[in-house]
């Protein structure tokens, strides 16, 4: 009878195309290994139908770790003493760029710790533009697509970034709420003026990418639900999550953390309620997901993520960019460590989508509806 009611309720839930957060904290709550497994195989369903039998690839390039910011969590945060900064150069960026076009990858994310000097704006649009005209091919006629993840700019220098050749901007609102916000940030750093970074993206034409870090210590279930409809209801093309994770040069403690095991499950219901919620996204299965757990990233391919995001820094620099503890493949150079991720992800039964920028469904739609 306690099964048949089950069923019932997993039919009306996980088939839904509108849902209330007492839906997603249903989602979000469920424990039993067959709801977890139903759960997981309707998002792998509306994956692979929305966005494709194969997973996009993008290689991202973490270009400096000298940041302006001091985000409680991150282990690169400006006042981080112990960090090695460093800030690489517009061939080198270029080159390994090149490097990736060559090697069958359609798009690139260039990410950086946050600055706002003139500087470093003309610096990307440099590196943007260089990529842009040296990466064109027959395969890529428009060259690599290129994501920025460079943090709070004004309307202007988005612009300008977009105008350069970006079509794609990752900003993680981090938590969608706003008390959350301020306590997990200095009191400098604003959530409404996150949301106006994400609204004027998406006025420029970009297509948007924001997410949230999962399991922070007072991060409650309720919260995750709203960030899944904070997600839908900015009308997000892109979501990138993953598990929170204690860095040595962060300002947070450990104390509250959730051990690794429900880590993991909470990021990977995450995932699949954000598939099932928000249907022709693209999600990233993210590193964090790996530096918990060695398959970490097949599993979020699984659970309903469509995109892994390769690391193409050099491996001199890799590990002055550890935004936390126990990033995967810091000491191995990047093709090998690539190689294998690739080779894993085909394993769990995906195709790989080569030579081709993966654009979101969820954008194409907008775009075609003339909504943007
Ligand atoms: N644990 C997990 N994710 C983190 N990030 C920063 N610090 C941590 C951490 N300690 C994530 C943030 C940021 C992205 C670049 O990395 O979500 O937006």
């Amino acid at each position: 009878m306690e099964n048949l009611s089950w069923i019932q309720k997993h039919d009306e839930i996980f088939f839904k195309n509108s849902f209330s957060k007492e839906d997603i904290v249903y989602l979000l709550s469920l424990e039993g290994q067959e709801e977890i497994e139903f759960l997981r195989q309707r998002a792998y369903d509306i994956a692979t139908k929305e966005s494709g039998e194969k997973v996009s690839l993008r290689g991202i390039i973490e270009f400096s770790n000298i940041c302006s910011r001091n985000c409680c969590y991150c282990g690169i945060r400006k006042d981080a003493k112990s960090v090695k900064r460093y800030l690489l150069s517009r061939e080198e960026i270029i080159e390994i760029a090149q490097k990736a076009a060559v090697s069958g990858y359609g798009s690139v994310v260039l990410q950086s710790g946050e600055r706002n000097d003139e500087e470093f704006i003309k610096y990307v649009i440099d590196v943007v533009k260089g990529i842009k005209d040296r990466t064109k091919s027959e395969k890529l006629p428009e060259g690599l697509g290129i994501t920025l993840s460079v943090g709070e700019q004004t309307e202007k220098t988005y612009k300008k970034f977009y105008d350069a050749g970006a079509h794609r901007y990752l900003l993680r609102i981090e938590t969608s709420d706003k008390k959350f916000f301020s306590k997990i940030h200095p009191p400098d750093q604003k959530y409404d003026n996150r949301l106006n970074c994400l609204r004027m993206l998406k006025k420029i034409g970009y297509q948007v990418g924001t997410g949230v870090m999962i399991g922070i210590p007072g991060q409650t279930i309720d919260q995750l639900a709203s960030d899944v409809l904070f997600f839908r209801d900015i009308d997000a093309d892109m979501i990138g999550m993953g598990p929170y994770i204690v860095s040595q040069s962060s300002l947070m403690s450990s104390k509250g953390m959730m051990e690794k095991k429900s880590l993991l499950l909470l990021s990977l219901k995450m995932i699949s309620a954000t598939r099932v919620v928000l249907k022709d996204v693209n999600i990233a299965s993210t590193t964090a997901l790996e530096a918990i757990s060695e398959d970490g990233r097949e599993k979020g391919i699984l659970f309903g993520a469509n995109v892994v995001m390769p690391n193409l820094s050099p491996v001199d620099v890799k590990s002055d960019y550890l935004l936390y503890e126990g990033k995967p493949g810091m000491e191995e150079g990047s093709d090998e460590y690539n190689t294998d991720l690739i080779q894993r992800i085909r394993l769990s039964g995906r195709e790989i989508l080569f030579d081709d920028w993966g654009d979101s469904k969820h954008f194409k739609r907008r775009k075609c509806l003339n909504i943007i």
